[in-house]
């Protein structure tokens, strides 16, 4: 039940919809997204999982309306049903429209149908090639039949499934049409996501791997009438339909097209933090104010100031031929 003002930034946007990384592990090791060799958070930084709720219920409080877990891979959190069960009862009361999460898909086997019982409706999952031997090798660590595996299991729980891929150059061009058509006939969205610039960039460039998402438009162009949807999943996508099929396919464009004037989101790391954007280091520490008292007055103060100092948005940009607006924090600390 809403009970305090809506959070507004400085632009104007109403702030309402949260993304939370539950943890910075995964069980992957994607190359655009972690090292070989990452260090993660030690276990005792990490918010308690009725810290996490007191905090989501803190934004749920304030207008939050749909609640996205990410990590690293949110599915390892160890405990992690019983936080989804808790965030249930905000659907229950109508406070949350959509409780989801964006996952690797490893664990979905295990528990897309408890994930539909809390209320899951939706799930997206990254997946950039439907190469066995690709996938092993985007994701050093991963095996593709237990992905599939996954999402099947989530289709049998009820649940619909969005399929995130990172579009690569030299890695998936060739798999445009071909994921395409596996979407199509398993009934998932698909949604094509600009690789950016996160993470240390030590032996990948990111300008190498870049595939820019109009190439990639144009080349559906080619062989479908496109036509452009005005509505929204309630993240940065936007949609076009193929006429041919009927088939929705999603756009995220952080390069070639900045979404950040509707932006509406922001993001809770596992240890409080609290960023305001995806592509800048500002930050906000909610976890002293958390735990300076059990009632939530110095929390919520906290969240008031900390939108006061939401940027206009990200800097990325390769246009020069060179990658600016870098970040160095990984993509798997704050969720993407
Ligand atoms: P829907 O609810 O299906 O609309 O999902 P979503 O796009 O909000 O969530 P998802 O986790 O699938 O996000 C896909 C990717 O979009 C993220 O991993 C990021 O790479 C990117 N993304 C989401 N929000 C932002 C943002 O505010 N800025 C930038 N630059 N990228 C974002
Ligand atoms: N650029 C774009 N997307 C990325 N992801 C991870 N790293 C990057 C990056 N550098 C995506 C994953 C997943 C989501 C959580 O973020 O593929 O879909
Ligand atoms: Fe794990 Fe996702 Fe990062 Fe891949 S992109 S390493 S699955 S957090």
């Amino acid at each position: 039940m809403m009970h305090t003002p809506a959070l507004i930034d400085p632009f104007a946007r109403a702030i309402t919809y949260l993304r939370v990384s539950v943890t910075d592990r995964c069980d992957f090791r994607c190359l655009y997204c972690m090292s070989e060799n990452m260090t993660f958070l030690p276990k005792a930084d990490l918010l308690t999982l009725e810290e996490l709720d007191r905090l989501c219920s803190a934004f749920i409080g304030m207008g939050v309306e749909k609640l996205r877990i990410t990590g690293g891979e949110p599915l390892v959190r160890k405990g992690i049903m019983t936080f989804f069960d808790a965030m249930s009862r905000h659907l229950a009361s109508g406070a949350l429209k959509e409780l989801t999460l964006t996952t690797n898909g490893s664990q979905l086997g295990k528990f897309a149908a408890d994930l539909a019982a809390c209320g899951v409706r939706r799930v997206n999952v990254s997946l950039d090639t439907l190469d066995a031997k690709k996938f092993a090798d985007i994701t050093r660590w991963g095996r593709l039949s237990q992905v599939l595996d996954g999402i099947a299991a989530a289709q049998a729980a009820g649940m619909r499934v969005k399929i995130n891929a990172v579009a690569l150059k030299g890695f998936n061009e060739d798999e445009q049409f071909s994921l395409t058509d596996w979407c199509a006939r398993e009934g998932h969205d698909l949604t094509w996501i600009e690789v950016m610039p996160m993470g240390d960039l030590g032996n990948e460039n990111r300008l190498d791997q870049y595939w820019s998402l109009r190439a990639l438009r144009a080349r559906y162009a080619e062989r479908y009438t496109l036509t452009d949807l005005t509505e929204r999943s309630g993240g940065p996508a936007r949609y076009v339909r193929l006429e041919q099929t009927g088939q929705k396919i999603g756009f995220i464009t952080p390069l070639t097209h900045n979404f950040c004037e509707s932006c509406n989101r922001v993001r809770l790391t596992c240890t409080g933090a609290l960023y305001m954007c995806l592509g800048q280091e500002d930050m906000a520490d909610l976890r002293a104010p958390l735990r300076a008292s059990p009632d939530n007055s110095q929390l919520e103060t906290a969240i008031r100031a900390a939108m006061a100092h939401k940027p206009k948005g990200h800097d990325f940009d390769y246009s020069r031929k060179a990658v600016t607006g870098q970040m160095t924090r990984h993509m798997s600390h704050t969720g993407g």
